[in-house]
Parts: structure tokens; sequence; C-alpha cells
């Protein structure tokens, strides 16, 4: 391996030097990274530690521009999403990795909706993967359940919803005050999220979909997700599909999570399920994610936010940033390498060799030298 100075693609770039390797097969992949906000800025730089290691010890070449995309950009000098950000992404970019956004010095958070609720929307990036797979027991806060009770994959519509922004104020900061938010479900949005979830399976697998949503009450948005849900499930005979309530299918996961493998929502109820299904898999800090366009550059974050309640204390856990770059890498078909950072973070987690969200005593950086270590020592294939 060698390092190299990489051409800085737009006059946004903060800093950062390229890796580049030997590769044993495949291109270089080129991976625009964002810490963001709070413990992004701790967090990222442990994904970063494993993803060279992991791309060193697989022989795969990878170059990383850093962008400094965040509160302290925007209170420089206002800029947030910078208006050919998404351009130069999709046509220099292989992958994003992202850390987190949320500052309270920004109490709008209107960085945080332009960057990272920009990027999501304006590259149209509709799948929102959560997997919510318990690694060692003792860190589910559930009695009596192991490993193959918690085991399965929440898929988010990622690009509508309530979260679209659609909505106004009328008579604002009066007694009466009209405030309202929009949820739009377009027939297109929710056919392919529920498509995916179903190829998903059939590819993996696996044999059971459910559907949440509230169509009991949404009666016009939800009975659009009921009326797709019905035909698309159709197509998938060999895949047993069922629907429950998002209120029911929370009880359901603290219950009884053994009984999901796939699980497909709606933007709103998939940002809270998956916060559910995180601290059943050990909690936020472990939480990887993937903002996903099959084919297309893609952005991947661990699901916490920006913690300032921890920022700047070094406890932050970087494991879910960590197995965050294990999905990109896997959606950029490097599956070794995949491979090896899920079992360094296993492997550490068995060792208690953890931060103290999991009861550890280590710091974010020893954590991410322990996980690079690791993988250094046994190689993808160990
Ligand atoms: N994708 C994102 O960028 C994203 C997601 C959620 C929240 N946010 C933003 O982050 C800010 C804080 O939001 P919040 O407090 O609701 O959510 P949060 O995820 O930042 O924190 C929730 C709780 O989990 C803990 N936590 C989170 N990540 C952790 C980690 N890696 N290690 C140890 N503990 C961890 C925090 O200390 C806090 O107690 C807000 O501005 C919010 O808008 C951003």
């Amino acid at each position: 391996m060698r390092l190299l100075a990489l051409t800085a693609p737009d006059p946004h770039v903060s800093f950062r030097d390229g890796m580049n390797a030997t590769t044993a097969s495949g291109a270089r992949k080129r991976i625009a990274v964002i810490p963001g906000d709070g413990i992004g800025k701790e967090v990222i730089p442990e994904a970063v530690k494993v993803l060279q290691a992991a791309a060193v010890s697989g022989g795969r070449e990878v170059a990383l521009t850093e962008f400094d995309w965040g509160a302290d950009r925007y209170l420089r000098d206002g800029t947030t999403l910078p208006a050919d950000a998404v351009a130069m992404l999709h046509r220099d970019f292989d992958a994003i990795l992202l850390g987190a956004m949320g500052d309270p010095r920004v109490p709008t958070n209107i960085h945080a909706a332009e960057i990272l609720l920009g990027l999501r929307f304006k590259l149209d990036l509709y799948v929102n993967a959560r997997p919510c797979v318990l690694f060692d027991e003792r860190f589910t806060p559930l009695k009596d359940r192991t490993e193959k009770d918690v085991n399965f994959m929440v898929f988010r519509e990622n690009t509508e919803g309530l979260y679209v922004g659609m909505g106004g104020n009328f008579k604002k900061g009066t007694s009466d005050e009209i405030a309202i938010q929009e949820d739009v479900n377009t027939r297109k949005g929710v056919e392919r999220i529920i498509r995916f979830a179903y190829e998903y399976a059939k590819q993996r697998g696996l044999r059971r979909v459910c559907m949440s949503d509230k169509s009991n009450a949404l009666t016009f948005g939800h009975d659009l997700w009921q009326r797709v849900f019905k035909e698309v499930r159709a197509e998938y005979p060999g895949i047993e599909s069922s629907h429950q309530y998002i209120d029911n299918l929370l009880m359901q996961m603290v219950r009884d999570p053994s009984q999901f493998q796939v699980i497909v929502t709606s933007n709103l109820f998939g940002d809270i399920a998956s916060d559910l299904g995180a601290q059943l898999a050990g909690g936020l800090g472990l939480a990887p994610s993937g903002n996903i366009h099959p084919g297309q550059v893609s952005l991947f974050e661990p699901v916490h936010g920006s913690a300032p309640n921890i920022a700047g204390k070094s406890i932050a856990n970087p494991m879910g940033a960590i197995l965050t770059v294990g999905m990109m890498f896997e959606f950029l078909g490097w599956q070794a390498e995949a491979q090896a950072i899920d079992k360094a973070v296993r492997a550490a987690l068995k060792e208690g060799t953890t931060p103290a969200e999991l009861g550890g005593t280590l710091t974010t950086r020893e954590v991410g030298d322990w996980v690079a270590n690791s993988i250094a020592k046994f190689g993808v294939a160990g």
C-alpha cells in the first residue's frame, strides 16, 4: 500500500489523502467521507481505520475524499449541501460514508436536514436498510434471548412519507396556530421498497416478510401500502407474507423478535422500529445502516445521531460506524472484507473489548485500533 494525495473533485473538500493498493480483483472504489457533527467526528476516523485495514488485507484499492459538511461549516460560511454536491457525488464516487448530523448550536437543524435528507432525496436513496443482529446475547435487554432470536432486517422507505418537508404553519406562535405536515406516499415509492424487501428475502433464502403500516387509521396513504403489498406479495408465493400494524409490530419486536426476518415499512415507522431493533441487538452504537439506490452511488451511516451528550468525551461506540463500512463493502461487492469486519467486531464483543455503552472501559479510538489490528492480524479470509 502507498498513500497518495487525491485531486479534490470540488472546492468544498476539506482534506484527505487517498489510499491506493494493488487490487486483487475489481476496480478502485471511490468513497466520499462525511464525518459530520458530534460523535460523527469521533467514530468515522475509527471506521476509516478499519476500512483501510480491511482493504489492504483484501488487496483492494480505495480512494477516500473527506468533506467538511456539517454544523461547523454551516456556522462558518452558511454552507449546508453545496449546490454541485449531488452531481459531483453521483459522478465521482461509488459510495459515501457519513457519521451523523445534528448540533445544538443549530437549533433548527437546518444543516442536518439539508445535508442528510438532501442526499437521501436527491440521490434517490430509496432503501434504508437497517440490520438488527444480536452478536452476543449479553448485550440484549431481553430476558432469555440469544443470537438466533434477534436477526432481522428493517427496510425503511427513505424518500417519502412524513419526511419530505411538505406542510406549513398558519398563525404561527399564536394560540390559534395550525401546523400541517404532509405524509406523501406514491405508488412508485411504495412499490419499489416492498419489492426490494421481497427480492432481498428471495436472494438470501429468507422465508418471512412482514409489512407494517397504520392502514386502520391512515386510510388513504396506508391504504395504498395495503393494496401494493397485496399485489407484490402475490409474486412471491414461496415467501410467507404477514402484516402488522406499527403499534403491534413494536410490541411484537419486544415480545418475540424471532418471528421476524424482513420488515418493510414507511419512513417514519422504519425510523422508530429500527431504533428499537438496534437496542434489542445491543445498543444504538452498534447499529449500521445503508441508504441505497441499487446500482448507484449510495450512502452508509451508523443509525445513531450526533449524541451531543457524549460528544468530545472519547467514549462513543464506533462499532456501528465500523459495521457500516462492512455494509458498504458488501454493497461494493467485497464480501470477504465485509465478513472480516463482522468477524472482528464479534470477536471484540466476545472478548469484552468494548466501550462504556457496552459496559467496557475502552475509548472510541482503542476500540477502533483493536478491530483494525485484528483484521490486519487475521486477514480477510482469517
Ligand atoms: N442520521 C443522523 O445523522 C441522525 C440520526 C438521529 C439523530 N440525529 C441528530 O442527532 C442529534 C442527537 O439526537 P438524539 O440524542 O435523539 O439521538 P442520538 O442517536 O444522537 O443519541 C441517543 C442516545 O444514544 C446514545 N448514543 C448514540 N450513539 C452512541 C454511540 N455510538 N455510542 C454510545 N452512545 C451512543 C447517546 O449518547 C444518547 O444517549 C440531534 O440533532 C438529532 O437530530 C441525527
